[in-house]
């Protein structure tokens, strides 16, 4: 028989978002369960009981009533006391649970013989729980809020601008801190035009940084952050001095600091001190992402606008609710992917397969059975140490705004470009004048071809090379040649070499379009 998903509405003071939106409940449907959503569950969120009852769901007049039809629960936030209280024996629950802060409502769970999947336990590091990763999606939703609250506490715009009226400078932001949240912040503030700044212990972000148009700002200190898994660790007492030195400087010099800097399980790193608040110039903004664990800002009260200094410190911890249109959506079509990967029979039954590692690092309760925490994957993906070597080097140079690649020193440069001169001289001297043409032209191409890639952002790589090897099909005009060689009178064209030559013409020709048709999709991604 197909259960029933219920989507209750969320109770948590001032929470908006709801765990899922009509266009989701059609494709619920297709998968054969029944869906049944509380009154007014997403008014928070634009989405009207009507527009759920077109797209196939139920309502239910309260809660009482969604919690005792449901067989599946699917939630936001973790279940409150009461709604423990109406929850039936045996019923699935799909939301945030965060097991490790709510030992008792683990144990209440158990109680009610609960089948539960944590959407915050999802092992982020596989690549196929992408689609499913609930956190990347809230996160980069609340990173992109972030940003618009700072432009409504600021006085000026994010653009420089020249008008009749005078020359209004680009406001210069700082964001401490680049994972999801932080790169999201970094994309849209560099949409609005502002000069941004950008700042991690984890030195592999520095090019995520710049492709999103940032400038990744270098901590004076040699020290790698990666603690495994894509997050930070506990920088030494060395590094955190030198980091305090850079963000005085870069307070002293920016509008605007958002910062987001958070390492699992522990309390947010104090990176803001009130000091820097003062020197702060007046009309500042700083935005406080981390402002629920504490705050990376000494002066954030959490979940109030204050100002202080004449600065205004922004500590909204429900910045995803702020938004709660788009971040319900996201949410929900994560919490499709997951349903999907629960019931690949589309028969309206879930199926926990244990020995799926997605599955099993999201199961924290099964059938009354707490399977919190689960064993680390097999073969975890560690973050590739090579990132952090370019970016060490790069730490070296006084300067704080190191690029992502510094330049070769001018002394080696010379050694280098003397010996290349005696290398040509020698070819030059004795190698013979058909082969001098050739590499002449040779050594032109890399030339320019270097010239050319080497300014190229690195977000363009994947179309530049599509489009490289679009134009490498020009050795197409080699087989053309050959399918009708111009030929000594009395000898025929060998037939093998003209259907080869063919079939180089059609191989070449896939590879020519081909190439261009990737080019123009990847771009296509690029343009607004
Ligand atoms: P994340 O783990 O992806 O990113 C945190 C980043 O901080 C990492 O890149 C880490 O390397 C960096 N970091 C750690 N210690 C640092 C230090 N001392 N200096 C510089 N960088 C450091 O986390 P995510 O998902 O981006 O979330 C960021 C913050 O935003 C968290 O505090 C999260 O709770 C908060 N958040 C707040 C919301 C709100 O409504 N206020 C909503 C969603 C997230």
């Amino acid at each position: 028989m197909a259960l029933i998903i219920g989507v209750p509405r969320e109770t948590f003071a001032n929470e908006k978002r709801v765990a899922t939106v009509p266009e989701v409940v059609e494709k619920l449907i297709k998968l054969g369960f029944g869906v049944l959503v509380e009154t007014n569950a997403g008014v928070g969120a634009n989405c009207g009981d009507d527009a759920y009852v077109a797209a196939g769901a139920q309502i239910a007049a309260n809660a009482a009533e969604l919690w005792s039809k449901a067989d599946v629960v699917f939630k936001v936030r973790a279940p409150s006391t009461e709604e423990m209280a109406l929850m039936r024996e045996g019923t699935a629950l799909l939301s945030f649970v965060w097991p490790a802060q709510n030992p008792e409502l683990m144990q209440q769970l158990a109680a009610k013989k609960a089948t539960v999947l944590a959407i915050d336990c999802l092992p982020r590091t596989l690549s196929r729980a992408q689609k499913m990763d609930a956190l990347t999606s809230q996160a980069g939703v609340a990173g992109y809020r972030a940003v618009i609250e700072a432009a409504n506490a600021f006085g000026r715009f994010f653009n420089g601008q020249i008008t009749a009226a005078g020359k209004v400078p680009p406001a210069k932001v700082f964001i401490a801190g680049a994972g999801v949240a932080g790169l999201a912040a970094i994309g849209t503030a560099a949409g609005l035009g502002a000069i941004v700044r950008a700042n991690d212990t984890r030195a592999e972000v520095a090019d995520q940084v710049v492709s999103l148009g940032g400038e990744f700002v270098k901590v004076d200190y040699e020290e790698e952050g990666s603690g495994g898994g894509g997050y930070a660790k506990v920088m030494s007492e060395g590094f955190q001095q030198a980091q305090r030195e850079m963000y005085a400087k870069q307070a002293k010099e920016c509008d605007i600091i958002i910062t987001t800097a958070l390492i699992p399980g522990k309390p947010a790193p104090r990176l803001i001190t009130a000091d820097m608040v003062k020197s702060m110039k007046p009309g500042s903004v700083i935005v406080d992402m981390a402002a629920e664990q504490g705050g990376n800002c000494e002066l954030t009260e959490p979940g109030q606008t204050v100002v202080k200094h004449g600065v205004t410190i922004v500590g909204y911890t429900d910045l995803t609710s702020r938004l709660a249109k788009q971040s319900s959506t996201l949410y929900a079509n994560n919490l499709l992917r997951l349903t999907e990967e629960l019931c690949k029979a589309k028969d309206g039954n879930l199926n926990v397969n244990m020995e799926d590692d997605a599955i099993r690092g999201l199961t924290v309760v099964k059938e009354g059975a707490v399977t919190w925490p689960a064993p680390p994957l097999k073969a975890a993906p560690a973050p590739a140490p090579k990132a952090a070597a370019p970016a060490a080097a790069a730490a070296k140079k006084s300067s704080g705004h190191g690029a992502p690649s510094e330049p070769m020193p001018g002394g080696k440069l010379a050694v280098m470009f003397g010996v290349m001169a005696v290398l040509f001289w020698l070819v030059g001297a004795f190698a013979p004048p058909a082969f001098l043409a050739h590499f002449t032209v040779f050594v032109l191409a890399c030339f320019v071809g270097y010239m050319v890639v080497w300014n190229v952002t690195p977000s363009l790589h994947t179309p530049l090379m599509s489009v490289t090897n679009a134009i490498s099909s020009i050795i197409a005009i080699g087989a053309l040649i050959q399918i009708a060689p111009p030929l000594a009178e009395g000898t025929a064209q060998n037939e093998w070499i003209r259907w080869l030559a063919v079939g180089g013409v059609v191989l070449t020709a896939v590879n020519m379009f081909g190439g261009f048709a990737v080019t123009q999709r990847m771009l296509a991604m690029f343009r607004k």
